[in-house]
This record gives C-alpha cells, sequence and structure tokens, in this order.
C-alpha cells in the first residue's frame, strides 16, 4: 500500500499549498470528491475477494481519515489567519489621543486688557468707550489740538473718503471728552458732581507700520477727575498700578517732561525693571499729564473747581514686556502657533 501513503503526502502537499479555502476545497474534491482518487480506490474494492478487501479496506480509511485530518487541519490554519489579516486591517490604536474640541483661549491683548480693567476697576475707574470711527472734534479740537497740528496731517491719520468731519481716531483721548460730557450730563441737576474715573480701553489708527508699530494697535485712557486731585495722585496711581501688572516691586517708574496739547503739565511715563533680561533699561509705555483746562472746559467742567489727571498708555507694549514678545505684528496676524502659547 506503499502508493497510498503517497496519496496521503500528495494530499497533505496539496491542502498546504491552498491559498484560501476554495483552493481548499478544490483540493479536497480531488481526493475525496465523488471522482477523487481516494474515493476511486473505495469503489475498486468490490472487485476484491473479501479477506483482500478487507485489508486494502482497512488501509484505505487510515488514509482517509489521514487526509481528512490533514484538511481539518489546513482549514483551522486558513481560518486563522484570515481572522489575523482581519484583525491587522481593522486595528485601532486605542493610545492615540483623540480629537476632542480645540479649546480656545483669550488674546494675549485681550488679557492685558482686562488686566488694566480689573486693575483700574479695583480702585474706583469704571469702563468707558468711544467710537472707533470718531469726530474730528472729539479727536482733536475738543483736546485743544490746532488745526494745523501735524498729528491732524494726511499721512498720519486715516480719514474717510468723501467724510471731512469723521476719521478713525488716533488715539483713546476722545473718550475722555464723551466720558466728561455724560458725567456733567448725569449731575446737572444735582448741587455737586461725583469724582469722574473712567478706563477706557480701545483700538486706535495711525498710518504706521514697522516691527512696533502697527497700523491699528491699542490703547488704554485713564481720567480722573474731581476737586483735589494733583500729580501726586497721577503719579501714584500709575506706579501702584505697574506693579501690579508686572506682579514685581522691581521696578522703577520715571516721569520724563514732554508735551500733549490736550494736558499740562505733560510727562511720557517710562518704567525699567531692576531684574531681568531688559535690567535697567528705559521703556516708555504711557503718556499723561494734567489735564488742560481748555479740555476740562470742552467736557463742560469748571476749570476753576475741578482738576484732574490723564493717560494714555499702549497695552500691545505692555503685553510685549509682560510676556517677552519682541514683534508688535505677531499680535495681529493669527498665527495659532503663536496664539495657542497664552492659552
Ligand atoms: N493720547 C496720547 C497719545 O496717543 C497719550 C495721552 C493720553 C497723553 C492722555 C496725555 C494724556 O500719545
Amino acid at each position: 500500500m506503499e502508493h497510498l501513503d503517497q496519496l496521503v503526502q500528495q494530499a497533505a502537499a496539496d491542502f498546504a499549498a491552498a491559498a484560501d479555502s476554495a483552493q481548499l476545497e478544490q483540493a479536497k474534491a480531488r481526493y475525496l470528491g465523488k471522482s477523487g482518487s481516494l474515493t476511486e480506490r473505495l469503489k475498486s474494492l468490490g472487485k476484491l475477494d473479501p479477506d483482500a478487501r478487507r485489508e486494502a479496506g482497512a488501509a484505505i480509511n487510515a488514509a482517509k481519515t489521514a487526509i481528512e485530518a490533514a484538511l481539518e487541519a489546513r482549514r483551522n490554519a486558513l481560518r486563522e489567519a484570515a481572522l489575523l489579516a482581519q484583525l491587522a486591517a481593522e486595528a485601532l490604536d486605542v493610545t492615540l489621543p483623540g480629537r476632542g474640541a480645540a479649546p480656545g483661549g483669550l488674546h494675549p491683548v485681550s488679557r492685558t486688557l482686562e488686566r488694566i480693567e480689573q486693575l483700574f476697576g479695583s480702585i474706583g475707574f469704571i469702563v468707558a468707550d468711544g467710537p472707533e470711527i470718531e469726530t474730528d472734534w472729539h479727536n482733536f479740537t475738543a483736546l485743544n489740538t490746532p488745526e494745523n497740528h501735524p498729528a491732524r496731517s494726511m499721512h498720519d491719520t486715516f480719514y474717510l473718503e468723501g467724510q471731512d468731519e469723521v476719521l478713525l481716531r488716533t488715539h483713546t483721548s476722545p473718550v475722555q471728552i464723551r466720558a466728561m460730557q455724560a458725567h456733567v450730563e448725569r449731575y446737572k441737576d444735582h448741587d455737586t458732581m461725583p469724582e469722574l474715573r473712567v478706563i477706557a480701553p480701545g483700538r486706535v489708527f495711525r498710518v504706521d507700520s514697522d516691527a512696533t508699530h502697527s497700523p491699528m494697535f491699542h490703547q488704554a485712557e485713564g481720567l480722573w477727575v474731581g476737586e483735589n486731585v494733583s500729580f501726586a495722585d497721577l503719579k501714584g496711581v500709575i506706579a501702584d498700578f505697574l506693579r501690579k501688572f508686572f506682579e514685581t516691586d522691581d521696578l522703577q517708574v520715571r516721569f520724563r517732561p514732554s508735551f500733549f496739547p490736550f494736558t499740562e503739565p505733560s510727562a511720557e511715563i517710562d518704567v525699567a525693571f531692576m531684574s531681568g533680561a531688559l535690567e535697567g533699561r528705559w521703556l516708555e509705555i504711557a503718556g499723561c499729564g494734567m489735564v488742560h483746562p481748555n479740555v476740562l472746559r470742552f467736557g463742560g467742567i469748571d476749570p476753576e473747581r475741578y482738576t484732574g489727571f490723564a493717560f494714555g498708555m499702549g497695552p500691545d507694549r505692555l503685553t510685549m514686556l509682560r510676556y517677552g514678545v519682541n514683534d508688535l505684528r505677531l499680535f495681529f496676524e493669527g498665527d495659532l502657533r503663536f496664539l495657542s502659547q497664552f492659552r
């Protein structure tokens, strides 16, 4: 029965060579099918005499069992391989981070504006605002700025075509006028007028563009008007604000004489840090002064009875100093790689 062993080996090799279950079923038919080689052997048993038939029958059945075992083993192997392939194809890496919702955050300059409002709010300043498209009168005339002042020239200020009376405000100082007028109106039927303390952060516009100037930038105007408001109050308020804003006592504040048409006397405010990267360098962060009597008058307030101080600071500059940013334009380009650092 030597060729029965060969047949079994042949079948096992055929099954092993079958790449998928269809090929395997075809191979099975060649041996165990209706006219398969093993089936043919069984059919030929009838021609043998009983003794030979028993012996040959036992041998053929043993071969059949062996072939069926090889078939079953190959079926299992193919099923397992198919399962593994499917698992690999549908693989899901549960350790990958989820997509989630991208968290937003406040713009660094907005953070500064909120901080300014909060710190001045803590000493009784209320937030005021005014329009970004401002009248020439509020932006210049009522701020004691004469017709021929350079700030009024075409290449310093954005005017609106065909409209002589309006422009994009060049500073937040016109809010001083609006706040004084509103205050006076509010208390016109009272004998006394309470102190006026406002902080007015907002956008301003000038024809200017480089690493430290943007055609749109921010200012925060401060105004305090009352019966005994002095330059000493101005110095105290500003110095205290700066220490709180930068969260350090390690800084010096300097008031450098300057000129603005709407304040007299006027000063530029410089700050210097006593440690860190900018140690010892004086940096200009605001303009200020005692409100000019003409400006009080334009606001409807009697300069013989009331005095006041005003300042206009640069929140963009304050933000750069606080976070160590060296190019102003980064604030206005909307690049998320920059902005997301402040979330
Ligand atoms: N408005 C001035 C500027 O834009 C700053 C300033 C405000 C100065 C208030 C004095 C008082 O430069």
